[in-house]
């Protein structure tokens, strides 16, 4: 078995499905310690705690709205006690909460969406660097999921969260520039179509569908797909990877 994060502790934001719970689980089989963070799915984030407890790792769930910043203060405040530091967070948590047009949104449906994708890198990661900068090992990470959306401007709708995801792209690039000093690498990382309940709530409609018609490998992702590149990007073998977006996306077609 490869154990290439083994002894690392990572916060994994939004894990309580999709990518984020994906991401908990290779962590956990790669020997990390995970903190799973959800807003509302309290039942599927203890089930991901309980799968990473039978892989050996060590697990807690922690309830925090990343858009709060007293919330994210406390969940902090869990991790300072459980840990003492961090050596990888996962900026996962996000997602299209309603499609619309311009014409037809308002400046709470723009707010919304900014403060969910992108707001929430910045807030979650300005309160873990205490805790990344006491960690004792050499390199520290910082995993951004951003998505295709940020280079496309968007399916239909989704002009809102393509823009919040374009500047998680930026803002993995700014942050990496500021954090090399403290030897923290940070990086993007830029789903295609990939199957998760993301797509139930922004009713995306027919996902393979879609991904027959715009993606080269003709299929959509799955979330096993996209954690293995994050658990990746996280572990010593990206030593050199930073300050860029990796795509997984099976290729989209632009012509
Ligand atoms: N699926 C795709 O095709 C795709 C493509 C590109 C990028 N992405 C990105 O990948 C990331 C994960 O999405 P997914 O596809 O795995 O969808 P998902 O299954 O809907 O997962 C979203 C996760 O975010 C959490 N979350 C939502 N709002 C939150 C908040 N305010 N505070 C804390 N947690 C919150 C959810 O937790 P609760 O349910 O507990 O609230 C859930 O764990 C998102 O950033 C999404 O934009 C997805």
């Amino acid at each position: 078995m490869n154990r290439e994060l083994n002894g690392k502790k990572a916060l994994i934001t939004g894990a309580s499905t999709g990518i984020g719970a994906a991401t908990a689980i290779a962590f956990a089989r790669e020997g990390a310690s995970v903190i799973i963070n959800y807003r509302s799915s309290e039942q599927k984030a203890r089930e991901v705690m309980k799968k990473a407890r039978e892989l050996g790792a060590e697990a807690y769930v922690f309830k925090a709205d990343v858009t709060n910043e007293a919330e994210i203060a406390d969940l902090m405040k869990f991790i300072e006690s459980t840990f003492g530091y961090l050596d990888v967070l996962v900026n996962n948590a996000g997602g299209l909460l309603e499609r619309r047009e311009i014409t037809s949104s308002d400046l709470e449906y723009w707010r919304r969406h900014i403060d969910l994708n992108l707001t929430s890198v910045y807030l979650v990661t300005k309160n873990s660097l205490p805790l990344l900068l006491r960690s004792p090992s050499k390199e520290r990470v910082i995993v951004n999921v951003s998505s295709i959306a940020a280079f496309t401007g968007g399916g239909r709708g989704a002009f809102a969260y393509a823009s919040a995801k374009g500047g998680v792209k930026t803002l993995t690039r700014a942050m990496a520039k500021e954090l090399a000093q403290h030897r923290i690498r940070v990086v993007a990382v830029m789903p295609g179509l990939i199957v998760t309940p993301f797509h139930e709530k922004a009713k995306t409609g027919d996902v393979e569908g879609w991904a027959e018609k715009q993606v080269l490998l003709k299929r959509a992702g799955s979330a096993e797909e996209v954690a293995e590149v994050i658990a990746f990007l996280a572990s010593e073998r990206a030593s050199y990877v930073n300050s860029t977006e990796i795509y997984v996306d099976g290729g989209w077609m632009y012509g």
